[in-house]
């Protein structure tokens, strides 16, 4: 469904973040993305969604090249869904409830349907009890399901979460897988980057792994996990 081929990318001050990266997302395949702090998950994971755009090489949606003018990018962004890294980014309602509905009606949605969509996914989240609270206000963790809620409000083909456990706890990790593998049931994709290799190996279907700013391998989990040279790189060679 997306695909990043032979993409590079410099930050400011140019640091090399991608360097000839490739990575295929595939439609309903749940997908984990390792590799170490500074490898490029991140800066990846803002090239799936349009937020930034290569240097080099190219982002394919449905086998096209994307674009990159305002209708492109709105209908990318009504079909993948991301939940960034940090929540504090993602968030910017004064209380939960309108946090949560903004995606939905920006879609085009109405209030009712608007309404249901947030029901369903606080209910999901467990963080029904937020609805009214000021998100200035909340935990981390809880500021991360809020964020997680507006994605999921959404309904995307295909969901990229960056370090989706980090930092909750572990009713909310729970929570959120439960609400993930729902909607894998319903055909959506999950692209996930993590550090946490149990969680690839129990929830992927598909592993891939980022050094130094290129996807080195991806393949399916048993394969990639098994292998000991990536093990020792990501630092589990004593699995
Ligand atoms: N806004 C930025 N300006 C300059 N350099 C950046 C910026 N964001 C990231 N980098 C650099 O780009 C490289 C890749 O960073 P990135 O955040 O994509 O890594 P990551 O794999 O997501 O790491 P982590 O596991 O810590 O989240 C790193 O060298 C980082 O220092
Ligand atoms: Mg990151």
């Amino acid at each position: 469904m997306l695909e990043v081929r032979g993409v590079g990318y410099s930050h400011d001050h140019g640091v090399v973040a991608l360097r000839n990266a490739n990575l295929a997302v595939k439609r309903g395949v749940r997908t984990a993305l390792l590799g170490n702090n500074g490898a490029g998950k991140t800066t990846l994971f803002l090239h799936l969604l349009g937020i930034l755009r290569p240097s080099c090489g190219e982002i394919l949606l449905d086998g096209r090249p994307v674009e990159y003018g305002r209708k492109f990018v709105g209908k990318w962004r009504q079909r993948v869904g991301m939940l960034l890294q940090d929540p504090e980014d993602q968030l910017f309602s004064a209380n939960v409830e309108q946090d949560v509905s903004f995606g939905p009606l920006a879609a085009g949605m109405d209030e009712q349907q608007a309404r249901e969509r947030v029901d369903q996914a606080l209910e999901a989240l467990g963080i029904e009890e937020l609805r009214h609270r000021p998100v200035h206000l909340l935990s981390h963790g809880q500021k991360k399901r809020v964020a997680l809620a507006g994605v999921l409000a959404l309904s995307p083909e295909l969901l990229i979460l960056d370090e989706p456990t980090a930092g909750l706890d572990h009713p909310g990790q729970r929570q959120l897988l439960a609400a993930l593998h729902e909607l894998h049931c319903q055909g959506t994709g999950i692209l996930f980057s993590t550090h946490d290799i149990h969680l690839a190996r129990s929830w992927a279907d598909e592993v891939a792994v980022m050094d130094q700013g290129t996807v080195i391998c991806q393949g399916p989990v048993d394969k990639v996990l098994n292998d000991p040279l990536l093990m020792q790189l990501l630092g589990y060679d004593e699995f």
